[in-house]
């Protein structure tokens, strides 16, 4: 071995185009293409260093983490140990930067930062595709979190070209995360339940039927900067998603209140001249999507909004990368 200890740097993403159900949960295959913008200044650093330790041993932001929580994490190092032909158990330290519950998911940022340490720390030299694979095997958003800036990740046919790959540079499109806080009263259902039950819906067959139109709209929409096919694609998008989850058995219903609400008031903005778009991903908490220049006077207004708690503003963000 070359290395046995790394430490790398990723970003969490926003998904414009959503990935919703498998078709293979073990190999986290999707059933349709997605695009994603990483988000800038909020981040997770993982240190994986492989010791002679009996077992692996996860801290995440200081608390030691045992049973579901580290048995993901090991069946990551498990496909890095046998790849790097090597027996030894790690010690993996992760930390995050923006609040639990903030309405960010932190397993795509998680993820990718594992497989980059990980990887590394094995002594593995991994192409950027190889890692996005390695990721999405312990989440499937983590692939597009590998990559930099406007990522799509295409299903692909098989295990080994279902990845991720930048489609634009962080530093294309000036655009601004602003992320509205609302309470949820009720304990949600995670993402690998969901994407199990996805199939359910009647809706879901129309959903992925009609995906490849949805991401050639936005991925046109990004490359040409037009905010107003951006917004109005992702706004579709994530409806169709909340859609099939409301049509699920068992059901599942992330919005509340406020999330309705800000619906309706994105889209007065927009149509009274200001760059907005929303979308939402498993929670009850808005994505309000706007021109960087924007940010501060959408950040204001999401405030104003009784039920909103908190604002998160985030830019774009670039590639997981070892430090
Ligand atoms: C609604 O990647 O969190 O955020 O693969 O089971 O970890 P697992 O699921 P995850 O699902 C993300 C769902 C989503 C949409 C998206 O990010 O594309």
């Amino acid at each position: 071995m070359n290395a046995t200890s790394a430490t790398a740097i990723s970003h969490p993403n926003i998904a414009f185009i959503k990935y919703w159900g498998n078709r293979d949960n073990e190999l986290r295959l999707p059933v349709n293409g997605s695009i994603s913008m990483n988000l800038d200044g909020l981040f997770t650093r993982t240190t994986v260093s492989f010791t002679s330790a009996k077992a692996d041993v996860l801290t995440i932001n200081s608390d030691q983490v045992t049973g579901k929580g580290l048995e993901r994490v090991s069946y990551i190092l498990d496909l890095v140990r046998l790849r790097a032909g090597i027996n030894d158990r790690a010690e993996v330290t992760s930390e995050n930067n923006f609040p639990a519950g903030a309405g960010i998911a932190s397993s795509a940022a998680a993820f990718a930062a594992l497989a980059v340490a990980a990887s590394k720390a094995a002594g593995l030299d991994l192409s950027e595709p190889e890692l996005s694979v390695l990721a999405r095997r312990g989440s499937g958003s983590a692939s597009r979190s590998v990559p930099a800036g406007f990522v799509e990740w295409k299903m692909g046919e098989a295990e080994s070209d279902s990845y991720a790959f930048s489609i634009a540079p962080a530093n294309h499109w000036n655009l601004a995360d602003c992320v509205a806080i609302v309470n949820a009263a009720h304990k949600k259902t995670g993402s690998t339940e969901g994407h199990a039950i996805a199939r359910t819906s009647p809706l879901q067959n129309a959903r992925v039927a009609d995906a490849s139109r949805r991401l050639e709209i936005c991925r046109n929409a990004i490359l040409n900067k037009d905010f107003d096919a951006f917004a109005n694609i992702i706004e579709h998008d994530s409806d169709m998603m909340h859609s099939v989850m409301m049509t699920s058995n068992p059901p599942l219903m992330y919005w509340q209140a406020a999330t309705v609400e800000i619906f309706h008031l994105v889209r007065e903005w927009r149509a009274s001249g200001l760059p907005v778009g929303y979308t939402v991903d498993a929670g009850a908490n808005v994505h309000v999507l706007c021109l960087g220049e924007y940010k501060t006077e959408v950040e204001k207004r999401l405030r104003e909004i009784p039920g909103v708690s908190n604002v998160l503003v985030a830019g774009v963000g670039g590639a997981a990368r070892t430090v």
